[in-house]
């Protein structure tokens, strides 16, 4: 494309000489997918990919970490739709069985001394009780909620990511936690219960308040005074350095500004979400999928996450249907654009190269300035495959009843 040679990122305008995805491709990219996690079930039933592939292959584990509920939600996307009705069996059925391992996880307590029950729960309960009525995921998610609520911190009225509870070097939040939010209205809407609502408003208040930066760029943690409860100072930790965009914080930040305002109807989320994802859309490269940290572009010898440009994608998807006219079909067109690059290069055609759904991810980069662990760089990552199915059933149903 001239218009952007010789450039890092593309600008604004470039984006009117991209091809917006068409409802056949989209839909054959579904059904390239379904068949994906359909293949997977025998494999990933009683046991779960981890967060990252190795050499694009995804090995089964326990489940542990943050990451477990996007595999189940990919199977309850692919379970609606699903083309057969023994595939839809199948899957529910595949389903159920791991609404059982998160009941275990969050009474036996694995793993759930941190923030992101939303990420865990709302994919995998949620999602089964909403589609199924399934008595048991409802009772895990709120199990989930409640664990979510007591990590809220009434000084600074946040809930905290990390760590023990009150320990000044964890005294913070992440951007990313906007997407745990919808488990607190989720609970709130079942329950009629308060506090679900109220807490889950003050975190996104604090947050949004704090993780914005005056370029529009976003902090990806950021520290409360544990004294005072006042904003202290933001901080990277997956992020090339404190002061850069960490591509997939951003990306949070879009999908998270969307939430936000759908739960809230604060007028002035909507602007958050239109700084955000202005920034982000401004760092772009020219094939549209991000490098690991908007720092960097066309030109820079750094790995990409492509996992930052569905999550963005869904953002849009899910802020459009909010929004006037003019800026509803803008960010729907840009969501279609940036899911044509994926299907047509990022997605996985061949299960034989890859037993994941989309290519070149990044979890965790290591730089001089971070403070993350090393792992899965330029590999399939579970949460890139489970939104790049959300943002194609978003387009192929614009009803979809969310998971969030
Ligand atoms: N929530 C952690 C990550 O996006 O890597």
């Amino acid at each position: 494309m001239n218009s952007t040679q010789n450039k890092k990122w593309i600008s604004i305008e470039d984006l009117d000489n991209y091809k917006e995805a068409a409802v056949p491709e989209i839909r054959t990219a579904m059904e390239t997918a379904v068949d994906q996690v359909v293949r997977n079930l025998p494999e990933f039933t009683d046991r779960f990919p981890g967060p990252n592939s190795f050499d694009n292959f995804y090995r089964p584990g326990d489940n542990v970490e943050w990451t477990t509920g996007f595999w189940t939600g990919e199977i309850w996307l692919a379970y609606e739709n699903a083309r057969t009705e023994e595939e839809k069996e199948a899957l529910r059925k595949a389903g159920e069985i791991q609404v059982d391992s998160f009941m275990k996880r969050i009474v036996d307590r694995i793993d759930v001394d941190h923030h992101d029950m939303g990420f865990l729960y709302s994919l995998s309960c949620v999602a089964a009780y909403k589609l199924t009525g399934m008595e048991k995921a409802k009772e895990a998610a709120l199990l989930a909620a409640d664990n979510l609520v007591s990590r809220f911190q009434p000084k600074g009225e946040f809930l905290q990511a990390w760590g023990e509870m009150g320990a000044p070097d964890n005294y913070r939040f992440i951007i990313d936690c906007l997407l745990n939010l919808p488990l607190l209205y989720w609970a709130y809407e079942e329950t009629g219960v308060d506090k679900y609502r109220d807490i889950a408003e003050k975190h996104i208040h604090t947050a949004l308040a704090n993780v914005i930066r005056e370029d529009d760029s976003t902090w990806h943690t950021f520290f409360m005074n544990p004294e005072t409860g006042e904003p202290d100072h933001g901080a990277t930790c997956q992020g090339y350095r404190d002061g850069s965009a960490w591509a997939r914080g951003q990306a949070w930040g879009v999908y998270g500004t969307a939430v936000g305002y759908r739960y809230t109807k604060r007028e002035e989320y909507i602007g958050y979400f239109k700084r955000v994802t202005t920034y982000f859309l401004k760092h772009l490269p020219e094939d549209l999928c991000p490098f690991w940290d908007l720092e960097f572009g066309d030109g820079d010898e750094q790995p990409r996450d492509s996992s930052s440009a569905v999550i963005a994608a869904c953002g849009m998807l899910e802020m459009s249907k909010y929004m006037e006219k003019a800026d509803s079909e803008y960010y729907t067109s840009v969501a279609l654009k940036l899911l044509k690059q994926m299907i047509d290069k990022y997605s996985v055609k061949d299960p034989k190269k890859s037993n994941g759904l989309l290519l070149m991810g990044t979890y965790s980069k290591k730089s001089p300035y971070n403070t993350c662990t090393e792992a899965g760089v330029d590999e399939c990552v579970i949460w890139g495959d489970y939104f790049y199915m959300e943002a194609l059933y978003r387009v192929l149903d614009p009803e979809w009843k969310s998971y969030w």
